[in-house]
C-alpha cells in the first residue's frame, strides 16, 4: 500500500453567508514531507483553506483527508496530527509562556511533557521567557510563541499562515531555518505568504490561488524554468528614437526616454545574441548590456493577470 497524502482536498468549496464563495472546487494533494507554498493576493481564500482543514471554518462541500483520514468521518483525531500558526495573534494573555504550551499539549490529547516544551522554547529562542506573562511579550516574541504553540504537540502536518508578515529579519531567518529542519525531519509544511522570496527560498512546490480558485500547482523549480524568462537589457549611450524593425518585431521595447531596450527572451523566440548583433549592425549606440532572470514574483504577477502562463488547475 502506498502512503496516503499528508493532505488531500477534493472539490473543497466554502461559501460565507450563502453569498461570497471564498473557495471554489479546490483539488489539491500534498505529499508527506514536502514544503508547499500557497501564494495569492489578499482575499484569495488562503486562510479559509487552512481554516477548513484545521476546523476553524466549516466547509460548504468537498472532501478533506488528513493522512488518509476523512475529516467528515472523524473530525477530531486526524487533527491531532495538525499544527497551525495562525495569521492573527490569538492566545490568552494571562498565562505564562510555558503554561500556554502545557495547555496546548493537553488540548491535543498529550501528557505534559516538560522536555518537549523546553526544546521548542529553545528552538524559538524563547528559553528566557518561559515564565513571562504572554501579555507582556513584544510583538516578535508573541509571534515566536504562536509558532511554539503550533509545534509543541509534534504535528506531522504544519500550516503557517503568513507567519512572517510584519516580523523582523532575525525572526524570519530563525523561522526559515526551523521550517527547513522540520521538513528535513519529515514534517509536511504548508505555508502561505505575501513574501514571494519566502516561497522561492523554502518551497518544493507552489500553488497559486486567486478569487477562491487554485490556478496552478507546480514544482517550484519547474515553474521557474518553464515560465522564467531571461530578459536582455541594453542601455544606450545616446537617446534612440526608433528600434530596427527586426528588433521590434522580435518583441523588444524601448523605454519612453529612449535610453533602454528590454527584450524578453522566451523559448522559441530569437536569442538575445541575435538582437544584440542587429543593434550593432544598425549602428545603435549600445552601452551596458545585462541579462536578468525573472523571479517567482514576476511569474506570479503574470499568472494573476491571466497571461497564458496560467494553466488550468494542475493539482
Ligand atoms: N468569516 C468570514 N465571513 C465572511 N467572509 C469572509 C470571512 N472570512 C473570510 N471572508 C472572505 O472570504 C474571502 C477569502 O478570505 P481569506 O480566506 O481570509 O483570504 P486570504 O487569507 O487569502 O487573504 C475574502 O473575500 C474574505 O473577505
Ligand atoms: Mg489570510
Amino acid at each position: 500500500m502506498s502512503t496516503p497524502p499528508a493532505l488531500e482536498l477534493q472539490g473543497l468549496t466554502k461559501t460565507y453567508g450563502g453569498k461570497l464563495t471564498a473557495l471554489t472546487e479546490v483539488n489539491l494533494s500534498i505529499r508527506p514531507g514536502e514544503i508547499f507554498a500557497l501564494l495569492g493576493p489578499n482575499g484569495a481564500g488562503k486562510t479559509t483553506l487552512i481554516g477548513s482543514v484545521c476546523g476553524l471554518v466549516k466547509k460548504t462541500s468537498g472532501k478533506i483527508r488528513v493522512f488518509g483520514h476523512d475529516l467528515d468521518a472523524d473530525p477530531v483525531r486526524p487533527r491531532y496530527e495538525v499544527g497551525l500558526v495562525p495569521q492573527e495573534i490569538n492566545f490568552d494573555p494571562f498565562f505564562t509562556v510555558a503554561e500556554s504550551l502545557y495547555i496546548q499539549q493537553g488540548y491535543y490529547g498529550q501528557p505534559r511533557d516538560e522536555a518537549r516544551v523546553k526544546e521548542v522554547l529553545t528552538a524559538l529562542n524563547l528559553q528566557n521567557k518561559a515564565d513571562a506573562i504572554t501579555r507582556a511579550l513584544s510583538g516578535g516574541m508573541k509571534r515566536r510563541l504562536l509558532i511554539a504553540k503550533a509545534l509543541v504537540h509534534k504535528p506531522r502536518l504544519v500550516f503557517l499562515d503568513e507567519p512572517t508578515a510584519g516580523v523582523d529579519v532575525e525572526l524570519r531567518r530563525d523561522l526559515w531555518n526551523y521550517v527547513r529542519k522540520l521538513a528535513a525531519e519529515g514534517t509536511t509544511i504548508v505555508l502561505t505568504t505575501h513574501y514571494l522570496e519566502e516561497a522561492e527560498e523554502l518551497a518544493d512546490r507552489v500553488g497559486v490561488i486567486n478569487e477562491g480558485r487554485l490556478l496552478l500547482v507546480e514544482e517550484k523549480k519547474a515553474l521557474l524554468r518553464r515560465l522564467g524568462e531571461k530578459r536582455l537589457i541594453v542601455a544606450f549611450t545616446e537617446v534612440v528614437s526608433t528600434l530596427p524593425e527586426l528588433v521590434r518585431k522580435a518583441g523588444a521595447t524601448l523605454s519612453s526616454d529612449g535610453r533602454t531596450l528590454t527584450y524578453p527572451e522566451r523559448d522559441g523566440g530569437a536569442p538575445g545574441g541575435d538582437i544584440l548583433r542587429a543593434l550593432y549592425t544598425q549602428g545603435l549606440p549600445v552601452g551596458d548590456v545585462e541579462t536578468r532572470h525573472s523571479r517567482l514574483e514576476d511569474i506570479l504577477i503574470e499568472i494573476l493577470r491571466g497571461k497564458p502562463a496560467a494553466t488550468p488547475n494542475a493539482a
